[in-house]
């Protein structure tokens, strides 16, 4: 018979940072008392009748003669995918082993979740082990690959994620490592994926006092000149966007006092220097207020993280750049407030596109599309080789598909099918949405100018929106994505925790890593 330990109490030794208070751990024994080790569980089989571990559970089961498997038989049910059971004591090197569901062993793609099944299953699991780590306080944790250790390593580091600047009392921060002697370059590709959503977690998390265009395009030129010297930024001022003649972007961003930033940033991994770019747009409204068409007050706090789809784009470019990829990508970012005030756009006012389209402005709050205008007809004059822009857009793709998928608009069957791959292997998934003529006639029926920053009716918001954009695209390979539904998460990504999510920053890298091994191939 063994018997559950009680939980040795961490020596802590406080220190003040940058006036924060923060934890560190002290280890007091001979042992590192401050390590934490997760490991898998996958359901029972047919045949068995004891829980299977994967290969670094039987090994660490067999280095403690057994007690691993008897302990976990004795101590309630079989474990569930993505529920975790702790035991401490076990041996002297990992005080604490936390054991976490794997679901079935050998679970693949499946053709109705479209997704893989068993990396979720990995990532749910390893990101409930490791926030069992932090809550335990322990400083770093081992973490089992599970048989995909990529999937381990995005689980650890999008589970352990929680945006806590601005607060005294933080979580712990635990560091995770790979346990045994497994597959580094693929943990190493997880952290790097993982790490590229929280940027973008970071960028759509944080107040919008302190993520003004300004801030956001300086982080950015930040992670980016530390991620390669292939990398070029352009914080463009205000008369640069004057100069661009951006009349639609120029008549948000004069309702507010902050001054508006046109952030170009461009990654040339190509050994061909001249080689087209892809260009990826996101949409930089840092609080969208409504403007006049003001919005009602509950939850209007979200909006600090309409700037969702130039977070999400830039950060794919630094994982790029970080990875490498020989391939050229630009980003651009319009980025501005959408405020009332004296000066802000009227109801039925009318502005100027780039492209010399006139937009009627009939409500304020379908602000996105105005400043994405420009960005689009300024994404053409580099020869791209796709355009593909991102936005938090309406509220009602977040009606029709909620937090399941990111709605894909675009005229390129070839562009829809790697995007679509991409996210069936991150499990960040995207449907596709119509980008038919019928909702295009329902904003270039306009009273005053060429078309309307609305659709004529109610019903299918998500899709006059992309209709609107379409009128400033003339590219043959370009795709919008309406991010508003996967903007927060509650409870539906288990390995992420409730707040701002970063999707599809993950399947936006791996389309790209895609798009540099097409290239190489071909
Ligand atoms: N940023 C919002 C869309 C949004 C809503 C994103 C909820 C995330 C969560 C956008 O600028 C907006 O307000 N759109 C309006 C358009 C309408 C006025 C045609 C909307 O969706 O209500
Ligand atoms: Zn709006
Ligand atoms: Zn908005």
């Amino acid at each position: 018979m063994f018997f559950l330990l009680p939980l040795p109490a961490t020596g802590r030794v406080a220190v003040w940072r940058l006036g924060v208070k923060r934890f560190f751990s002290q280890s007091r024994a001979a042992a590192d008392m401050t390590k934490g080790l997760v490991l898998g569980v996958y359901n029972k089989g047919k045949e068995e009748d004891v829980p299977q571990f994967t290969s670094a559970g039987e090994k660490f089961d067999k280095l403690v003669s057994g007690k691993l498997r008897e302990l976990l038989t004795i101590s309630g049910p079989p474990l569930k995918a993505g529920k975790t059971r702790t035991f401490h004591g076990l041996h002297q090197d990992f005080p604490s082993v936390v054991l976490v569901g794997l679901g079935n062993k050998g679970a693949g793609i499946d053709d109705q979740e479209n997704w893989h099944e068993g990396k979720e299953n990995i990532r749910a699991a390893v990101a409930a082990g490791c926030r069992q780590v932090q809550e335990l306080e322990l400083s770093s944790v081992e973490v089992d690959p599970c048989g995909d250790a990529q999937a381990a390593a995005e689980g650890a580091v999008l589970g352990l994620f929680e945006y806590d600047d601005l607060k005294h009392k933080k979580k712990t921060v635990v560091l995770a490592k790979l346990h045994g002697s497994g597959d580094q370059e693929a943990w190493q590709k997880g952290i790097l994926f993982a790490s590229g959503q929280n940027l973008a977690r970071h960028l759509m998390e944080t107040p919008a006092n302190e993520m003004t265009p300004t801030i956001f395009a300086q982080i950015i030129e930040e992670n980016l000149k530390t991620a390669s010297s292939k990398t070029q930024v352009h914080i463009r001022p205000k008369c640069w966007i004057e100069e661009q003649e951006m009349g639609s972007f120029l008549s948000v961003a004069k309702g507010s006092e902050e001054p508006p930033v046109f952030l170009e940033i461009h990654y040339k991994g190509s050994p061909d220097a001249s080689e087209p770019p892809l260009v990826f747009v996101g949409k930089g409204i840092t609080f969208d207020s409504g403007g006049i068409s003001i919005k009602a007050s509950a939850n209007m706090d979200l909006m600090r993280a309409d700037m969702g789809g130039a977070a999400t784009i830039c950060s794919a470019i630094v994982s790029a750049a970080k990875l490498n990829l020989p391939i050229n990508v630009i980003g651009l970012a319009p980025l501005c407030e959408n405020m009332p005030s004296g000066k802000a756009n009227k109801p039925g006012d009318v502005v100027r596109a780039k492209n010399g389209k006139t937009i009627q402005v009939d409500n304020t709050d379908a602000e996105g599309r105005l400043i994405l205008a420009d960005a689009l007809c300024y994404a053409h004059t580099f020869n791209p080789e796709v355009i593909i822009n991102a936005a938090t857009l309406t509220g009602a793709m977040d009606i029709a598909l909620g937090s399941g998928a990111t709605g894909v608009f675009t005229n390129s069957s070839w562009l829809w099918t790697r995007l679509f791959e991409a996210s069936v292997e991150t499990g960040d998934r995207v449907w596709r949405m119509p980008l038919f003529e019928h909702y295009t006639k329902q904003v270039v029926d306009c009273q005053l100018a060429d078309v309307n920053n609305i659709g004529k009716y109610r019903s299918a918001g998500a899709c006059t929106a992309a209709a609107f954009l379409k009128e400033f695209v003339t590219h043959p390979k370009w795709a919008h994505l309406d991010i508003a539904g996967v903007m927060t998460n509650k409870d539906e990504v288990p390995y992420l925790r409730k707040g701002m999510t970063g999707r599809p920053t993950r399947t936006l890298i791996e389309f790209l890593l895609r798009f540099s091994q097409d290239k190489a191939r071909a």
